[in-house]
């Protein structure tokens, strides 16, 4: 594949190896049978803790490697590119329930949860769908009441990354009344620990991808939650959450691109080899267009989130670009992994090579973290104000 024009710094490209290296030796092998058999290695997150992955974003005093958006994007885009399932549990840890609990966390509770969640011992999770507010998020009903020191939650979240395997999930759940709702200012930011009481986890999603990363309901039933374990502000739920998501978008964006990359690697190899009418496919133009279209796409889709990422570190409002590098790297990966089994022909089609895979794992990243059409709302309404 073309190499990337996305100038790196030493220590960016460091970053990148040491993600190749571990992917191309501790997943890639693996990753077809995680996906047959619906279940990871559970040593994989010990491992990703090991070498600071779990822990990117966070500063040094909480054990993080206190790294740059981009590091952070080049290492998820190896570890896609091998594994997209070992990509999300990855990003979603990162992203969210580590960054928000850095952004809006007490120092207490920074202290108390961040150093764990660098070191992988605590896998994070994210809670904010539930079967009636998917993309309609603020619609959620999940309700705490205030009980003296305590709140008592009530509800079931949907879609939960890591939600039976996390020891730290940042769940937001409705504080307005049901008397007097105030919309998205009525929702609040919890942290929750699955050691509490009514924390119960439900059904796991049999998925059509990402089938080695576990996707649960989970329910609070009458859950007991220190005041403690708010986090920031009461109503601020809702806003955490948009802003997290811009970063998660950025990830997300990442493991697109890594998917797509990988679909794209094989069917160029597969071009190169196959032989038909005496000829490598790479000799017909309707095979060559094809891979020209796959690369002309993936550095689009690459320079769009490296721009963004690079305006986030200065500092810079990135939510629409952050869209835009999600619902373009996404759709860009659907196209790209469709074209590949295109170009294996039948064998593309069987679970003999990794392609039929890809093309299942790409389809996600158009659906989770937003699907394609609220990314084009949080576009549109940015090119409107503009
Ligand atoms: N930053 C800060 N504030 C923001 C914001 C942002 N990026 N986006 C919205 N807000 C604020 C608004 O300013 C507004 O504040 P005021 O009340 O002061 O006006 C408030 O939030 C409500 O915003 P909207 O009126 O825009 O809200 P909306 O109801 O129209 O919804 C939406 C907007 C973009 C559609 C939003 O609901 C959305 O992003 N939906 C998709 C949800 C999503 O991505 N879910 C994925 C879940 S995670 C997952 O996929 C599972 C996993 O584990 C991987």
């Amino acid at each position: 594949m073309i190499e990337t024009l996305t100038p790196l710094s030493d220590q960016q490209r460091a970053v990148q190896q040491l993600a190749k290296d571990f992917a191309t030796r501790e997943l890639a092998p693996f990753a077809g049978a995680w996906d047959k058999a619906s279940e990871q290695d559970p040593t994989v997150i010990g491992k990703l803790g090991a070498l600071g992955f779990l822990g990117m974003l966070l500063p040094e005093e909480y054990g993080g490697m206190g790294l740059d958006t981009l590091s952070y994007l080049l290492a998820l885009e190896e570890i896609a590119a091998a594994d997209a399932s070992t990509a999300v549990a990855m990003s979603v840890h990162n992203s969210l329930p580590t960054k928000m609990i850095l952004a809006f966390g007490s120092d207490a509770q920074k202290r108390e949860f961040l150093p764990r969640m660098a070191t992988g011992e605590w896998l994070g999770a994210f809670a904010l769908s539930e079967a009636d507010a998917g993309s309609d998020a603020s619609a959620l009903r999940a309700q705490a009441v205030r009980d003296g020191d305590d709140w008592i939650l009530d509800g079931t979240k949907v879609w939960v990354t890591n939600g039976n395997r996390a020891q730290v999930i940042v769940a937001m759940v409705r504080t307005d009344s049901p008397e007097h709702r105030l919309g998205s200012r009525g929702v609040s930011a919890f942290i929750i620990t699955p050691d509490l009481a009514g924390f119960k986890v439900g059904k796991k999603e049999d998925k059509m991808g990402l089938r080695a990363s576990p996707t649960v309901q989970i329910a609070f039933d009458g859950m007991r939650v220190p005041a403690s374990r708010l986090l920031g502000t009461e109503g601020q739920g809702f806003i955490y959450s948009m802003q997290s998501l811009e970063s998660g978008r950025l990830g997300i964006a990442a493991q697109a691109i890594g998917i797509a990359r990988a679909a794209a690697e094989h069917a160029i190899a597969y071009a190169k080899e196959r032989h038909q009418f005496g000829k490598p496919l790479t000799a017909f133009q309707a095979v060559e267009f094809k891979l020209a279209d796959m690369a002309t796409k993936l550095h689009a889709a690459r320079a769009l989130l490296h721009t963004t990422a690079a305006a986030k570190d200065r500092g810079e409002n990135v939510g629409a670009h952050a869209a835009m590098s999600k619902l373009f790297a996404s759709e860009t990966a659907m196209w790209i992994t469709n074209q590949a089994i295109q170009v294996f022909g039948g064998y593309g089609y069987v679970t003999d090579y990794p392609v039929e895979r890809l093309f299942r794992d790409a389809k996600i990243t158009e659906i989770y973290e937003g699907a394609s059409e609220i990314q084009r709302i949080v576009i549109g309404r940015a090119v409107a104000a503009s």
